[in-house]
């Protein structure tokens, strides 16, 4: 599938819950989230009929995301329901990792090649409260587990927050050094409650080359992120970075939410229902969707927020 700018549609992200165990204060309403009923939510099949419709017509990479994706009974089953689909050759998930232990050999039998997994802080109770309680503890184990039976390369997301977690950037490039992550800086974009954030949160990408200046530029596809390397080490840093330097012009994504809408572009509004449609009616949709991508998003920054007209939760980044 082929937009509008010549941009070769092949990546679905696919979120499976509004639903999250955590709370991390950029994405979700601390009072709570309004939580669709189970009802709205699309079944398994009826998320597999769609992935299947989106495969026929060159969809190759699938991403399973949230909410967080683990909290949904049957993530791993409806995962193995994914690698089958005849044309989708990638098959990965988004978690925040606190059931990353428990399901990650599940998640590997069931087909997924690897795993990203969020993590905006080292320290234990900087941790617990940006996440508005979670346990860092069970992140490390989750990542480890998913180490361990091949998850791999795994990605670890960190939203770069000035004034929260800036002063951890060389502690976070230092794991690099030793261990066979790639660590991501995704600058913070202005939404849901991220966009109340003060001016001093929104920090340019770059800054992590400021504070590691020995970090390598590497020649490599990173998708989404700009990729370095420390001279010695065996992992990669990479930089994502929405505010500081759109990637629109090599977008090559679409979104669909737990209700069925398809989001052409994260950060604009427009959706296309997609729910109750089958066969050809389905495919036309889902081509009217690419149509529909804009050639970019607005621009963003701490005074300009994103269009998306709704939180990361129900998204899934
Ligand atoms: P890989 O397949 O490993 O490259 O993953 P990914 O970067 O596509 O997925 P992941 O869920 O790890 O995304 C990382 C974060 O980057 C997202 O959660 C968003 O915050 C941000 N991001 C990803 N895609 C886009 C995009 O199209 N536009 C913008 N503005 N941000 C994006
Ligand atoms: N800005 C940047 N990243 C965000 N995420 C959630 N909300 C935001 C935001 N406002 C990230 C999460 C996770 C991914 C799914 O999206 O931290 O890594
Ligand atoms: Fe949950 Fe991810 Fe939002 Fe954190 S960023 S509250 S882990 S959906």
């Amino acid at each position: 599938m082929r937009d509008q700018f010549g941009r070769e549609i092949t990546y679905l992200r696919v979120s499976i819950t509004d639903r999250c165990n955590l709370r991390c204060r950029y994405c979700m309403p601390e009072d709570g989230i309004c939580k669709l009923q189970h009802q709205d939510i699309l079944s398994y099949e009826e998320l597999t009929e769609i992935v299947t419709a989106a495969a026929e017509l060159g969809i190759k990479k699938v991403r399973v995301t949230g909410g967080e994706p683990l909290v949904r009974l049957g993530c791993a089953d409806f995962c193995k329901a994914l690698s089958r689909i005849p044309g989708i050759e990638e098959l990965t998930v988004t978690t925040n990792g606190i059931l990353l232990d428990r399901y990650a050999e599940d998640l590997k039998n069931a087909g997924v090649s690897r795993v990203n997994v969020s993590l905006d802080t080292l320290d234990p109770s900087k941790y617990t409260k940006i996440t508005g309680g979670g346990d860092i503890s069970r992140v490390l184990s989750g990542i480890r587990r998913a180490n361990a039976v091949g998850l791999a390369p795994l990605k670890i997301n960190a939203v770069l927050i000035g004034g929260f977690n800036d002063d951890e950037i060389p502690e976070f490039v230092e794991l690099t050094r030793q261990y066979p992550v790639e660590l991501r800086f995704i600058e913070l974009m202005p939404m849901g409650p991220g966009g109340e954030f003060g001016e001093q949160a929104f920090l340019p990408g770059d800054t992590v080359l400021q504070k590691c200046p020995q970090l390598q530029p590497l020649h490599q596809d990173g998708g989404v992120a700009r990729l370095y390397q420390l001279p010695d080490g065996i992992g990669r840093v990479g930089l994502i970075s929405p505010l500081s330097r759109h990637f629109c012009n090599t977008c090559n994504r679409l979104r669909l939410t737990s209700e069925g809408k398809l989001k052409p572009c994260l950060h604009s509004s427009n959706e296309i229902p997609l729910r109750g449609l089958h066969g050809e009616d389905l495919k036309a949709k889902l081509l009217e969707a690419v149509y529909q991508k804009p050639k970019m998003h607005v621009a963003l920054d701490a005074h300009h927020r994103s269009e998306a007209g709704r939180t990361m939760n129900t998204i899934g980044g």
